[in-house]
């Protein structure tokens, strides 16, 4: 009998998860074999993980899952849930399909959520490869590209042991997400691991207690991002590390850039003012002196640039970073002037 209990709490003891929940998503209809949609089943293995109060595991095993624009949101009962990723999460082999969606896999409004494992391949190489290509019809600015992972407005989220190939952002961090842990993770091709764009709402919840450790970029744009909109806004970013990071071939590895605006174009969220007067005359450029001009651009017409957001990134460490063959190892850019124009005094 004495033996039979301690075989009972050793088996308790050597397989803990076996007091866990898991929901299989092979059980709500997920097929590993790359072409069969699993989107519908993600999302039914994750109301079940969500409305339970209990601990639980979301389990993917090895294969393939064809995965579409996929939002898991939070409200949950349970603050304990992990999603263990064994296969691949592959995106529409038509990049274009996620061109619409800014995001692949989100996580919005969670609470304790971990990301264990797993390969998550939005197709980037056959984006990338096709930007490389001129003439053919890649998403451009009017298509966003689409984030692999997208954390917003969550608490207790660790994203481990994954890797990540995509056309944009391979994470990106969202307002009001406090306490993200990263670490293990290998990303590349795709944008690095971004925060932000911040600074959208005047109101807005900050990103607080980042901490990404252990990660490789291979072959991405950029390494560690943080961007937010130059608009006034009382969001902020406090609280980041940076720790064992490897970049090979990474064109910017550090960035920090408070005006961010891609393209310099059409900013939906720049905050502009009327201007007295349009047409030809004189400016003030970047440098100082004043240039003549036949007349603004259009997209300037009327408008100029308000001064931008108050500094609000604090406290941001970089611990053992390791770079080899990149461009510009560190922008922090505070002072941005798109076409060199009207930049405001
Ligand atoms: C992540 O990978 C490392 C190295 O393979 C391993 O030691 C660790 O247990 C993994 N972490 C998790 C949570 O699976
Ligand atoms: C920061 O986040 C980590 C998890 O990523 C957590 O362990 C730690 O307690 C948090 N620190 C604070 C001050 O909340
Ligand atoms: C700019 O302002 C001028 C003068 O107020 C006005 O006549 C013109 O239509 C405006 N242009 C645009 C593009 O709004």
């Amino acid at each position: 009998m004495a033996m039979l209990v301690l075989f009972i709490i050793l088996s308790i003891l050597v397989n803990p998860s076996s007091a866990k929940t898991n929901y299989n998503v092979l059980s709500f209809g997920a097929r590993g074999n790359g072409v069969t949609d699993s989107t519908q089943a993600f999302i039914n293995a994750w109301a079940a993980a969500c409305a339970s109060t209990e601990p639980n595991t979301i389990l993917v095993p090895k294969g393939r899952y064809l995965l579409g624009p996929v939002a898991f949101t939070g409200g949950c009962k349970s603050s304990d849930i992990t999603l263990q990723i064994d296969g691949t999460l592959v995106a529409p082999a038509d990049f274009r399909v996620l061109g619409q969606a800014e995001n692949w896999v989100s996580f919005d409004q969670v609470t304790g959520v971990s990301i264990i494992g797993g390969s998550l391949d939005a197709k980037g190489t056959a984006l990338w490869v096709c930007k490389a290509q001129s003439g053919t019809n890649c998403p451009n600015g009017a298509t966003p590209d689409t984030d692999d992972i997208h954390v917003q407005q969550s608490t207790n989220v660790k994203i481990i042991n994954s890797s990540i190939k995509t056309g944009d952002d391979c994470v990106s961090i969202g307002p009001a997400t406090n306490n993200l842990w990263i670490e293990g993770v290998t990303c590349g091709p795709g944008h690095g691991i971004s925060i932000g764009s911040l600074g959208k709402d005047i109101e807005e919840e900050g990103v607080q207690n980042v901490s990404i450790k252990n990660t490789v970029f291979k072959g991405t744009q950029n390494g560690l991002r943080i961007k937010s909109w130059a608009r006034p806004s009382n969001g902020f970013v406090k609280g980041v590390q940076f720790i064992d990071v490897v970049m090979q071939n990474v064109q910017n590895p550090i960035i920090i850039d408070q005006n961010y605006c891609p393209h310099n174009l059409n900013c939906p969220n720049q905050y502009w003012k009327p201007r007295q007067g349009y047409g030809g005359g004189r400016s003030t450029k970047c440098d100082g002196q004043k240039h003549s001009f036949q007349r603004y651009p259009k997209w300037a017409e009327n408008k100029s640039w308000v001064s931008p957001s108050n500094g609000f990134v604090k406290g941001v460490q970089f611990i053992d970073a390791v770079m080899q063959n990149v461009q510009n190892s560190i922008i922090i850019d505070q002072k941005y002037c798109p076409h060199n124009l009207n930049f405001p005094s």
